[in-house]
């Protein structure tokens, strides 16, 4: 591993050269391994105070982020914006200085205004990791779910991937776009002409409208959340019509190839996007996904701190 990360923040996977992201998926690799052990923890972050600013509900993000922290050794703590003086009216800048101003390394920020990170990352010193932002980008969770397919794949080049559902409001297909292609996959993506953004295609990806034929040739399936808290109404019939087009069914999955992989980001919207079956079935690997997360999160966190600036060696020793 010779390239040594630069980047103060993490906001997005567009802002990231292909070879950042191998590094942090390489980086992930080595800390993939700590949560195996029976003592979770390597010193890596030891003296670093981490915050975690979410202003939007989340299970998988924050915990993960919440246990990758712990596993680094690092100081935590969660806001919790509920009882915060956000409530009295406190501005995103002026909450974040004040966290900023107990001395903390990292600020790690969900928000559901796309930007928010990138705002924050002009006005702190400390390093800013964005957790999702809006309908804009999740680079953590588009991150682990590369590590999960090559994980899986051995490779991501040349592989067909098929994003499934409303791409228009998704952070995650966002995301997910710009890391594969740059790795060299073959993206497209499926969906209600009314959940296709417009000039998607400028991204490098293909169209289409039929989620069977779509998943003939895939690799990989990606299913999104149906987003109804971004959405506005008459984007397409009927949630039942939806699920019929565009919901993944054992059947029809049974067209796909053997050991395609099934993935989804989480909350899943059971029997819209996909049923019981298929969720729960042998090409699932969303759980795995999960797991994935705690390891990516690590080498994120572990990056933009600044700790890599070691050499190769002493990177290494960084999870003894
Ligand atoms: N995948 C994801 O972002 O899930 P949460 O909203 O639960 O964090």
């Amino acid at each position: 591993m010779s390239l040594k990360w630069t980047k103060k923040d993490l906001l997005s996977l567009q802002d990231l050269s292909k070879e950042e992201i191998e590094l942090i998926l390489e980086t992930a690799q080595s800390f993939k391994e700590v949560s195996t052990r029976a003592i979770k923890k390597v010193p890596a972050l030891r003296g670093k105070t981490v915050v975690n600013l979410f202003f939007e509900p989340s299970t998988r993000t924050r915990n993960s982020f919440e246990v990758a922290e712990k596993r680094l050794s690092a100081d935590m703590m969660n806001v919790a914006i509920q009882q915060s003086s956000v409530k009295k009216g406190e501005s995103l800048i002026d909450t974040a200085k004040n966290v900023e101003a107990l001395k903390v390394d990292i600020v790690v920020v969900r928000h559901s205004a796309s930007g928010s990170p990138n705002l924050l990352a002009r006005n702190l010193k400390a390093s800013v990791i964005n957790a999702g932002d809006g309908s804009h980008e999740h680079p953590t969770q588009g991150l682990l779910d590369l590590y999960t397919i090559l994980e899986k794949k051995g490779k991501i080049k040349g592989l067909n991937v098929v994003i499934v559902g409303d791409v228009a409001h998704s952070r995650v297909a966002r995301s997910n776009i710009w890391g594969l292609t740059k790795l060299g996959a073959n993206v497209t993506i499926v969906g209600p002409q009314t959940l296709i953004p417009s000039q998607v295609e400028e991204l490098g990806v293909s169209i289409s409208n039929n989620l069977e034929e779509a998943i003939e040739k895939a690799d990989v399936i990606e299913m999104l959340r149906l987003q109804k808290e971004r959405q506005e109404d008459n984007l397409f019939p009927t949630i039942r019509e939806y699920g019929m087009l565009f919901g993944l069914t054992q059947e029809k999955l049974n067209k796909a190839k053997p050991d395609v992989l099934v993935m989804h980001p989480g909350p899943i919207n059971r029997g819209i996007e996909m049923t019981s079956e298929v969720a729960d079935g042998k090409n699932s690997v969303i759980l795995e996904q999960v797991t994935n997360g705690i390891a990516v999160r690590m080498a994120v966190l572990y990056l933009v701190s600044g700790a890599q600036v070691l050499e190769n060696d002493e990177q290494k020793s960084a999870v003894k």
